[in-house]
């Protein structure tokens, strides 16, 4: 594997205006939703940002696409800032990098139909000069995601969950997305069609080589994909590794606790047929916290995870926790040397 990095988000934040008032908003202060995220994406790899539903995934996906502008911190494309760097860098960086919605029917205009939609990237970026050609472009990227070249001529509405998410994908392959940034694209399907898609990502990533930031709060599914783990909580990393690692060895409490629900819906779900079940929602719009953002619901939790925010630190290879109790080496959890 390539280990220089497409794509490096560098101590990302970013503020939401927190607004009182019912008729007359006012500003009251700021919510910092994302504190200091980075990782890297590097060829071929699959990452996955995990954490539960309100903890900031959405809005990090938004920043590495450009669509929203970091507070601090930023985006490397192939080392160059993707908020400074030149207007021909920035179209590349557009070209190469894709997302894919939870429901890519909000990303499509139901008055065209899919083909429409598939070549209008082709387009815009200059791919293919005649119609025919692009025809022919939309007809192969439609094949390669498992739909018939045909279903070119159909409306989004004549799709199931399942061939729009297809569709969602093959839109970023006429274009020769290279890194595809996934937001629970799977979250909204039922199991069976979820295994499928899950499938024809994996497929992809061997046939074409992809790189994927794979977003979602089902660490069932997450298993399946990615080769490493950020686990996010409350906008804070506090967990990272390699999948392997973080499934055997789970360190942070929270990530303990997001493996445990996924352990209790495995029982349930062998006695149902039904979608695989969420794990908790955090609660929104809390105070950002002064020390740990985990330390409301810990029950470990003393009088320095209140006061210090824990950074990340390496506790065995490719592995790190955000937690002042882990120790390194032993994985053992100190005394709570103030309470
Ligand atoms: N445009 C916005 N304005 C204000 N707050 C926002 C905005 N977008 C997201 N948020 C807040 O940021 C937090 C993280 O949201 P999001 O990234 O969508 O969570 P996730 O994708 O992990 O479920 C939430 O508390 C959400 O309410
Ligand atoms: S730092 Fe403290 S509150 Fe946070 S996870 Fe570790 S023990 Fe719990
Ligand atoms: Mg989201």
């Amino acid at each position: 594997m390539n280990h220089e990095p497409i794509v490096e988000a560098k101590d990302l934040v970013k503020d939401y205006p927190k607004k009182e008032g019912f008729l007359i908003e006012r500003r009251v202060g700021w919510n910092r939703v994302v504190d200091g995220v980075s990782f890297t994406l590097l060829p071929g790899e699959t990452l996955s940002l995990v954490g539960e539903s309100g903890c900031g995934k959405t809005v990090v996906a938004r920043m590495v696409m450009t669509l929203v502008k970091p507070t601090a911190g930023t985006i490397l494309f192939r080392g160059d800032d993707v908020f400074r760097c030149s207007p021909q860098t920035l179209r590349e960086y557009r070209r190469t990098v894709h997302l894919v919605y939870q429901n890519p029917l909000l990303s499509l205009n139901p008055r065209r139909t899919v083909g429409e939609s598939i070549a209008l990237p082709i387009r815009n970026f200059g791919l293919y000069n005649t119609a025919k050609e692009r025809a022919m472009r939309v007809a192969e990227v439609l094949e390669t995601v498992g739909l018939n070249g045909m279903y070119a001529n159909r409306y989004p509405h004549e799709f199931s969950g399942g061939q729009i998410q297809r569709v969602g994908i093959a839109r970023g392959l006429a274009s020769g997305a290279q890194v595809f940034v996934l937001d629970e694209p799977v979250s909204a399907l039922d199991v069976s069609i979820q295994a499928q898609i899950l499938n024809l990502l994996r497929d992809l990533k061997e046939s074409l080589g992809l790189t994927m930031l794979f977003i979602g709060n089902n660490l069932n599914v997450i298993q399946h994909v990615a080769d490493r783990i950020v686990v996010l909580c409350h906008g804070r990393m506090i967990e990272v590794g390699p999948t392997s690692s973080v499934f055997a060895h789970p360190l942070h409490p929270h990530t303990r606790r997001l493996l445990d629900a996924i352990l209790s819906v495995d029982r349930a779900h062998r006695a149902s047929t039904g979608p695989v079940a969420r794990g908790g929602e955090v609660a929104m719009g809390r105070e950002p916290a002064i020390g740990c953002s985990y330390a409301e619901d810990c029950p470990q939790a003393c009088g320095e995870c209140r006061s210090a925010v824990p950074q990340l630190r390496t506790i065995e290879a490719e592995h790190s926790v955000a937690c002042h109790q882990i120790e390194p080496l032993t994985h053992s959890t100190k005394e709570c040397a103030d309470e």
